[in-house]
C-alpha cells in the first residue's frame, strides 16, 4: 500500500508511477489530514510512504498523521522522499518514526524533482523540469523492484550535523515562517476555487469568489503554483517568478 502526501503533485506523481509498477493501491494522506483524523490500516504491507522534503525533513503533518494511524505490527515500511536538491536529515526522521510505530524499516530514498518553493529558491523553466522528471522516472524501476521483492533500499548515510541542524530549526521554521499572511489574490483571479481545492491543509476558503487564507499553512506552495491564472503573490517574494504547475503540466 502506498500512502502519499503532496503539495504541488511531485510526490503524488511518483506514488502513482510506483503503484503502476508494483500493482499497489495509493492513499492520499491529505484526505485524513484535512479532517484531522488518523486511519486504521489492516493491509499486511509492505507500506510505501511518499512525501516531499520540507526543510530537510518529512512534512510534520504527514508524520503526525502516520503517528496517529494504526498499522499491523511489524509491517515493512519503505520511505520515498521527493526533493529539489537533497533529502538531508529526512531518513533520520523516517527511521525514528519506524521505531516508534514498530515498523520493519526498509530504508529511505530520495527522488530529485522540480523545485516548488518559489518564495526562497530559483524556479526553473518547463524544459529543465521535464528533464528532471524523466530522470526521476528512470530511477523508479529499481525502487519498485526492491519493494516487490521485499529488499531493503540502499540508503545514504546522514551526517550528524545535518540531523542536529534540522532538529534545531524545524519547529521554529514551522512556527515563524510557514505563515499564509503573505498570500493575496491579484486582479487576475477569476474565482475558480482551484487554490482552495488544492490546499492539503484546508487552509483556504472562498469568500465572495476570492480566496481567503487561514492560519494552518505549511507553505506547501500548491495554491500559488497551481493557480491557472498565476493570480497569487506572496508579498514581494514571488513577483515576476516562474510558477511550477506540477508534473502533469510538463507532458501535456
Ligand atoms: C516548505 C518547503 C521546504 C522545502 N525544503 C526542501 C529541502 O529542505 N530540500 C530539498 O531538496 N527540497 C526542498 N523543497 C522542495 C520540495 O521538497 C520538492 O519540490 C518536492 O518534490 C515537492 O513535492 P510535492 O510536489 O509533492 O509537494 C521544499 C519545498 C517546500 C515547499
Ligand atoms: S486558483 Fe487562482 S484564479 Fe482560481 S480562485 Fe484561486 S487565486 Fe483565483
Ligand atoms: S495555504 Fe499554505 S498549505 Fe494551503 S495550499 Fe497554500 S501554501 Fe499550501
Amino acid at each position: 500500500m502506498i500512502i502519499f502526501f503532496s503539495g504541488t503533485g511531485n510526490s503524488r506523481f511518483i506514488a502513482e508511477k510506483i503503484a503502476e509498477q508494483t500493482g499497489d493501491k495509493t492513499v492520499d494522506a491529505a484526505y485524513y489530514i484535512r479532517r484531522k483524523k488518523g486511519a486504521h490500516f489492516t493491509d499486511s504491507g509492505p507500506y510505501v510512504f511518499i512525501a516531499p522534503v520540507y526543510v530537510s525533513a518529512p512534512p510534520v503533518p504527514f508524520l503526525q498523521f502516520l503517528r496517529h494511524s494504526a498499522f499491523p505490527a511489524g509491517c515493512p515500511a519503505y520511505f520515498v522522499m521527493t526533493c529539489a536538491g537533497g533529502m538531508a536529515a529526512a531518513p533520520w526522521y523516517c527511521r525514528k518514526l519506524s521505531e516508534e510505530k514498530g515498523f520493519s524499516y526498509m530504508g529511505t530514498v530520495e527522488i530529485d524533482m522540480p523545485q516548488n518553493y518559489l518564495l526562497f529558491f530559483k524556479m526553473h523553466p518547463p524544459s529543465h523540469n521535464r528533464e528532471k522528471v524523466k530522470n526521476a522516472c528512470t530511477s523508479l524501476d529499481s525502487i519498485s523492484d526492491s519493494i516487490h521483492s521485499l529488499t531493503p533500499l540502499p540508503e545514504p548515510a546522514v551526517k550528524k550535523w545535518e540531523i542536529a541542524a534540522t532538529r534545531m530549526v524545524l519547529a521554529p521554521y514551522y512556527k515563524h515562517f510557514m505563515s499564509a499572511k503573505g498570500f493575496r489574490a491579484t486582479k487576475d483571479c477569476i474565482g475558480c476555487g482551484k487554490c482552495a481545492a488544492a490546499c492539503p491543509m484546508s487552509n483556504i476558503s472562498m469568500e465572495m469568489h476570492k480566496p481567503s487564507w487561514g492560519s494552518k499553512c505549511i507553505h506547501c506552495m500548491a495554491c500559488i503554483n497551481l493557480c491557472p491564472k498565476e493570480a497569487i503573490e506572496y508579498g514581494r517574494h514571488t513577483r515576476g517568478k516562474l510558477r511550477y504547475h506540477g508534473p502533469d503540466s510538463l507532458f501535456r
